[in-house]
C-alpha cells in the first residue's frame, strides 16, 4: 500500500528583513550572512501572528476541497509552543472547523517534532486506510539581538495531510534514526529565546546525519546516489552543502548542487522555521524544479537538536505537478513588506502581557487568521478577511546558495 504526502502547504509571515541591513547594523560583512550562512532575508511575524494563526493559515490551505470528515488526526509539531498544557492543535481544531471526532495534539523533539508526526501519521494511515491525518508545522526561531544565531532567525509553517493513495509522495518504508542527549540548542520554559552551542550544533547535526543515514541503509534504504533530490534541515542553506558534502564525500558542484540547490531556494529568503524548515525545503525543491520528477526517489534528512536526526525517502508520484501550491507559495514569498533594522527591532520586542490584563494588538498584514490580543491569560485568536488577489506571473526564487536575490532562474 503506497502511503504519503498528499497536499503540501505553506505560509510566511508577510513581513521580512533584509539581512544586509542587519549585517549593517551588526557591523558584519554582508557576505557572512550571504554567502557564509546562505541567507538572503529572514521572515519576521508582527506582534498579531503566532504559531497558531501561521499553522491554521497552511493547515486551511492544505485542507481547501478535501472532506474533513476523514480527517482523525491534527498533529501541531512545534518547539514555540504557546501553553504548556494545552495543546496548540485544539485552536485549530476550531479555527479550521474539524469534527469532534478528530483528535488532536501536539509533539515536540525541537526541529524534528514534525518528522515524527509524519511517522505517527504513517503509521495510523496504514492501520485505517480510508482515514487521513493533518500534519502542522510551525515555528518561531528567536535567538538574542546581536547573538550568532540572529541572522539565523525565521518563521513559518508548513501543513500536510498524510493518506494512502498520495498524489505527492509514497513514503518508503526504510527510516533510520539516531538520538543522543545533548546540550547543543535549548530553550527553558522561562526563556524565548534560544540557548545555543553553535559551533557544536552543526557537529552534532553532521554527526546525526551520518549516523541516521547509515541506519537508514542497514534497513534496506538506497544510497544516496541513487536519491534524485535531497532536502535537508535547514537552519541556514548552508547547512544543506555542508551536509551533502558530508553525506557523499563530494564537492557541492554539478549533480550534487542539482541534488539540494532548488530545495534551498524558499528558505534562504525564510531563514530558520525549526519544524516546518524540512518541509518548506521540500516544497521548494518540488516547486522549483523544472524537470518532471515523477518515479524518483528523494531523500529527507530532519535534525532536532537535543539531539536526534532522522533519515527517510520517498517517491514523487507522477502527476504530482497538479497538487502543487507553487503560485500561492511565490505570492507568499514576493508579496511580502520589507522592514527596516528598527521595525524588525520593534516586532522583537512586543509581548503579550503574564498577569492576566487585557491587551489587543492593532491590526497587522496577516493571513486570514490573527492574534486579536489576550484577556484573562487566554489568546485570543479572530478570522480576518484577506483579499484573494489573482496571482501575476512570479519570479521563481534564486536557487543557488551565492546567487542574488535578483538572479531569477530554474533549475533543472
Ligand atoms: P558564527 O560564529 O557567527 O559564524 O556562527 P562563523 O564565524 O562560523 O561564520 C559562518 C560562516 O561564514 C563560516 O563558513 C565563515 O567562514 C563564513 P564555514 O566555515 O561554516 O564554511 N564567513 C564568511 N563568508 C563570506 N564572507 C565573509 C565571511 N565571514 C565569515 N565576510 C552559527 C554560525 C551557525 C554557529 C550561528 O549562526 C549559530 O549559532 N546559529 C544557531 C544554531 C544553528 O543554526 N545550528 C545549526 C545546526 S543545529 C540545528 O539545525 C537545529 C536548530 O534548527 C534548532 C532545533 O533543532 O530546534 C538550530
Amino acid at each position: 500500500m503506497n502511503i504519503g504526502i498528499d497536499t503540501l502547504s505553506l505560509y510566511v509571515p508577510r513581513y521580512y528583513l533584509d539581512l544586509g541591513h542587519l549585517a549593517a547594523a551588526r557591523q558584519v560583512p554582508a557576505d557572512k550572512y550571504r554567502r557564509g550562512l546562505g541567507q538572503e532575508q529572514m521572515a519576521v511575524p508582527p506582534p498579531d501572528e503566532d504559531i497558531i494563526t501561521m499553522a491554521a493559515t497552511a493547515g486551511l490551505a492544505a485542507l481547501r476541497g478535501s472532506d474533513r470528515s476523514t480527517l482523525d488526526r491534527v498533529i501541531l509539531a512545534t518547539e514555540s509552543g504557546v501553553d504548556q498544557s494545552k495543546a496548540g492543535a485544539l485552536y485549530l481544531h476550531r479555527l479550521l472547523e474539524l469534527p469532534a471526532r478528530c483528535q488532536a495534539f501536539e509533539v515536540k523533539q525541537a526541529c524534528c517534532g514534525s518528522t515524527v508526526a509524519l511517522q505517527l501519521a504513517l503509521d495510523h494511515v496504514r492501520l485505517h486506510p480510508t482515514r487521513r491525518v493533518l500534519v502542522v508545522a510551525a515555528d518561531i526561531a528567536r535567538y538574542e539581538l546581536g547573538s550568532p544565531g540572529e541572522p539565523t532567525q525565521g518563521a513559518g509553517a508548513a501543513a500536510f495531510v498524510v493518506s494512502a493513495r498520495p498524489r505527492l509522495l509514497a513514503c518508503d518504508a526504510p527510516t533510520g534514526s539516531y538520538t543522543e542527549d545533548v546540550m547543543d540548542f535549548w530553550r527553558p520554559p522561562y526563556r524565548d529565546t534560544a540557548l545555543v552551542d553553535g559551533k557544536f550544533s552543526v557537529k552534532m547535526y553532521l554527526t546525526a546525519l551520518q549516523e541516521s543515514y547509515q541506519d537508514y541503509l542497514a534497513a534496506g534504504g538506497v544510497p544516496v546516489a541513487q536519491l534524485a533530490r535531497c532536502c535537508y534541515h535547514l537552519p541556514f542553506t548552508r547547512m544543506a552543502e555542508k551536509a551533502h558534502a558530508h553525506l557523499t564525500g563530494t564537492a557541492i558542484e554539478g549533480d550534487a548542487l542539482t541534488a539540494i540547490a532548488a530545495g534551498m531556494s524558499y528558505n534562504r529568503l525564510i531563514g530558520n522555521s525549526y519544524t516546518a524548515s524540512l518541509y518548506i525545503s521540500l516544497a521548494a525543491m518540488l516547486e522549483s524544479t523544472s524537470e518532471d520528477l515523477s518515479g524518483q526517489r528523494v531523500g529527507l534528512f530532519a535534525y532536532g537538536s537535543g539531539c536526534m536526526g532522522l533519515f527517510r525517502s520517498a517517491t514523487v508520484v507522477p502527476g504530482y505537478q497538479e497538487v502543487l501550491q507553487t503560485e500561492r507559495h511565490r505570492q507568499l514569498l514576493w508579496e511580502r513588506q520589507p522592514l527596516t533594522v528598527a521595525d524588525y527591532q520593534r516586532f522583537y520586542a512586543t509581548q503579550l502581557p503574564t498577569d492576566g490584563s487585557t491587551l489587543s494588538w492593532a491590526r497587522h498584514a496577516t493571513g486570514p487568521f490573527r492574534l486579536a490580543g489576550i484577556t484573562g491569560h487566554q489568546r485570543q485568536y479572530e478570522r480576518v478577511a484577506v483579499a484573494e488577489k489573482a496571482a501575476p506571473a512570479l519570479p521563481v526564487p534564486p536557487v543557488a546558495a551565492h546567487a542574488p536575490v535578483a538572479a531569477l532562474v530554474s533549475v533543472g
